[in-house]
């Protein structure tokens, strides 16, 4: 048996060092040196054994064409229309899924549903929770309504005694909740430590694959965002999901981050009521802030958050800076973004907003990275800065280059069908997003058109015509 050693490895970098240090010396980040056990190689692995004395051989490797396997996997489904369809239509076997979130958000209540569900559907699963105790989880499950299902369940944070249990009961479905709760006897470093997640989820994906399980994993995200440590885990599973949301708010966002055998970008919308999640299959009415008539500084941008076109209220506000420097806070967008779209109305078309405090929220809690937002949030800053609410009814979409132009975005049909159907019957869009129309003369800055949406298209071409169509008075462009 080959001897155990300790070695220390940084987290960051992957330099191993002979022992502990508090700062690594090839890439000077504190803290995240930790220790792993280092084995030898495997007196027992086929490799060694062929190899005998002297220069080892490999096995043989066989190679294969590309047109093999034609058949799609089989789908697994839990009955949560949107969990499933995050994951791409269920759940395949043989895989591992990490669904990662910030602890209280509510992936245990997701995941006990989704189990619940898939149990009901006579899938063999188990629920296996390394943070409450078998009686709460029954208790929990009493108050969703969830009893009847047959999930087994288990109280352990032990691997191998997991392993057993799986071994012998061999289910179709398991829940690890959670990843960084488990520990191994192989490694001395102590629970939830980097070495530690990474060699049981090692271990529980392998399993996965060998008895042809499902496994998904439960991480906690750790302060700086990443699931379980720098992406231990992220590489070694099928799938990650991401389950976000606000803690003030009671929508949660199931999003697909790495699929191996699915569509990533795909979201799944929830809300948290009195009785678990429960899915919410028109999420624009959710993001839409109770919309009466239209205020000055308040835009509703048509997005596509995944596959689904969704309609977001952006809120702006431009208020005089009382002293110093002026503040720029932005909530549920990037903030460097926003700097941008700023920089581009004062140069471009010579709107000062040097000396007020802009403030920038979406509603609902809702966290945007398209560039399609650009637009709908420069018309959320003008029409704040000039108190001038844009038309009724109205929303927009497209992307803004620094040199001013609006440029076009994807799936801009989708995003006038989305808002034509909650009632929305006017649409700022660039140029090549309109539909249903002939080209328009370079001179003219807005066009009204009729689009085979029946809506009135307001075509904007560059910042400078947005201030324009909102403001009604021509602006001095700027150099
Ligand atoms: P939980 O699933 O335990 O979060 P996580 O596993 O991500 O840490 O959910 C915790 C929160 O959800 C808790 O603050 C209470 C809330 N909750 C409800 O509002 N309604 C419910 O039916 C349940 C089960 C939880
Ligand atoms: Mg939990």
């Amino acid at each position: 048996m080959a001897k155990v050693q300790s070695l220390f490895v940084c987290q960051s970098c992957g330099t191993t060092h002979a022992r502990w240090l508090g700062r690594c010396e090839a890439c000077s980040a504190w803290n995240t040196i930790v220790e792993e056990a280092h084995a030898g190689p495997n007196p027992s692995s086929p490799g060694m054994r062929a190899r005998g004395k002297g220069l080892g051989k490999g096995l043989g490797l066989t190679f294969q064409t590309m047109d093999g396997v034609e058949s799609t996997p089989p789908r697994l489904a839990t009955g949560i229309g949107e969990f499933d369809r995050v994951c791409g239509g269920g759940l395949v076997a043989a895989s591992s899924i990490l669904v990662g979130g910030d602890p209280g958000i509510g992936k245990s209540t997701l995941l006990l549903q989704a189990v619940a569900g898939a149990a009901l559907l006579d899938v063999k699963s188990v629920y296996v929770s390394g943070e409450e105790a078998v009686a709460q989880i029954q208790e929990r499950a009493k108050r969703m309504g969830l009893e009847k299902a047959s999930v087994q369940l288990a109280a352990e944070t032990h691997l191998e005694t997991i392993l057993d249990g799986l071994k012998r009961e061999k289910p179709h479905l398991v829940i690890i909740d959670s990843i960084q709760t488990v520990w191994t006897d192989t490694l001395t470093a102590a629970p939830g430590t980097v070495a530690q997640v990474r060699a049981c989820a090692h271990e529980l994906v392998s399993f996965a694959k060998k008895a042809g399980t499902i496994i998904i994993l439960v991480g906690h995200v750790t302060k700086d965002g990443q699931i379980a440590g720098p992406r231990v885990v992220e590489h070694l599973v099928d799938g990650v999901l991401q389950f976000e949301g606000e803690r003030g708010h009671h929508f949660r966002i199931l999003r697909g981050l790495k699929n191996r055998f699915g569509p990533t970008d795909e979201i799944g919308v929830f809300e948290m009521g009195d009785t678990g999640l429960r899915e919410v299959s028109n999420p624009s009415q959710l993001f839409l802030d109770n919309r009466g008539h239209s205020r000055p500084g308040s835009v509703v941008f048509a997005g596509i958050e995944g596959t689904r076109p969704l309609l977001v209220e952006i809120q702006a506000l431009a208020a005089p800076t009382a002293f110093g420097a002026p503040r720029r806070a932005v909530v549920g967008w990037d903030a460097t973004r926003l700097a941008m779209i700023l920089a581009v109305l004062e140069t471009r078309c010579g709107i000062a907003f040097g000396g007020r405090d802009v403030y920038l929220n979406v509603a609902g809690g809702l966290r945007i990275t398209e560039p399609a937002a650009d637009l709908a949030v420069a018309a959320a800053l003008i029409s704040a800065l000039f108190d001038i609410a844009l038309p009724e009814e109205c929303v927009v979409f497209g992307e803004i280059a620094l040199s001013g132009d609006v440029r076009p975005v994807t799936r801009a049909e989708a995003r006038l069908k989305e808002a034509l159907k909650l009632g929305f019957n006017k649409v700022y869009l660039p140029r090549a997003g309109a539909t249903g129309m002939t080209a328009s003369k370079s001179t003219q800055v807005t066009r009204l058109v009729s689009g085979q949406f029946g809506m009135a298209q307001h075509v904007i071409a560059t910042a400078a015509d947005l201030v324009t169509s909102i403001t009604g008075q021509v602006q001095i462009q700027g150099q």
